[in-house]
């Protein structure tokens, strides 16, 4: 084998990070929805819920997925990522309507316009990879200036997105550092992994 040549990623290591990132996602998610304690689930919840199975569930199971190699995966990748900007799509429509119907101005925080930047960030992308990069019909799918930039351009928004988790988060329980470690650190463990 030459060296440096790109490995698929073991079962086991994608099995792994697949299911700390869609646990963190769903379980996290509802329980980010839920704070501060004893606020419970209200349309707001929806926002949290949402955009971490779209950003952290599904992009990262996407980008794992896409490190698998090969046609299948990579037509997998495409279509796990296109669900995961579908949903957070959704939680972007739920925090703009509940800040309507607060009466609240829009984005006014690092985090809403670093939300807003992923947001803009991963249609460019996704749309970059479907219509140049499909593995069937990409107009220049072998083009490796095109499929670098999609590749590391994408590691660093969802690298952002993940940050972002943090302080929306953080917008919601002040300054307990202990709980934003604990919440960080699925997203720790798995980032070396997903985004490098
Ligand atoms: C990658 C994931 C996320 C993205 C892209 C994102 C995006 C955004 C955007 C764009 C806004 C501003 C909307 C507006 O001003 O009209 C916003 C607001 C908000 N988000 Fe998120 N969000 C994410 C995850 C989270 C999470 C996980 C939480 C809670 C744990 C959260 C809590 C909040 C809160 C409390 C606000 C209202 C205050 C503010 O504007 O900063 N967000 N988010």
């Amino acid at each position: 084998m030459a060296a440096g040549k790109p490995m698929p990623l073991a079962t086991g290591k994608y099995v792994l990070f697949v299911s700390i990132l869609v646990a963190h996602s769903l379980f996290g998610g509802y329980w980010a929805g839920t704070r501060p304690n004893g606020a419970g689930w209200r349309f707001f919840s929806w926002h949290p819920l949402l955009m971490m199975v779209g950003m952290v569930g599904l992009m990262g199971t996407a980008t794992l997925t896409k490190k698998r190699m090969g046609y299948v995966n990579t037509k997998m990748h495409g279509i796990i990522a296109m669900t995961g900007l579908m949903l957070s799509m959704g939680g972007f429509y739920v925090i703009y309507e509940n800040k309507n119907q607060m009466g609240k101005d829009h984005f006014t925080t690092w985090h809403s316009w670093a939300g807003l930047a992923v947001m803009i960030g991963c249609t460019m992308v996704g749309t970059v990879g479907g219509v140049f990069l499909h593995p069937d019909f990409g107009i220049a799918k072998q083009n490796g200036t095109i499929r670098t930039a999609h590749k590391y351009f994408s590691r660093f928004l969802l690298l952002v997105a993940w940050a972002a988790t943090l302080s929306g988060l953080k917008t919601l329980i002040g300054d307990d550092m202990m709980t934003l470690v604990i919440f960080a650190g699925p997203l720790v463990v798995a980032a070396p992994f997903t985004l490098m």
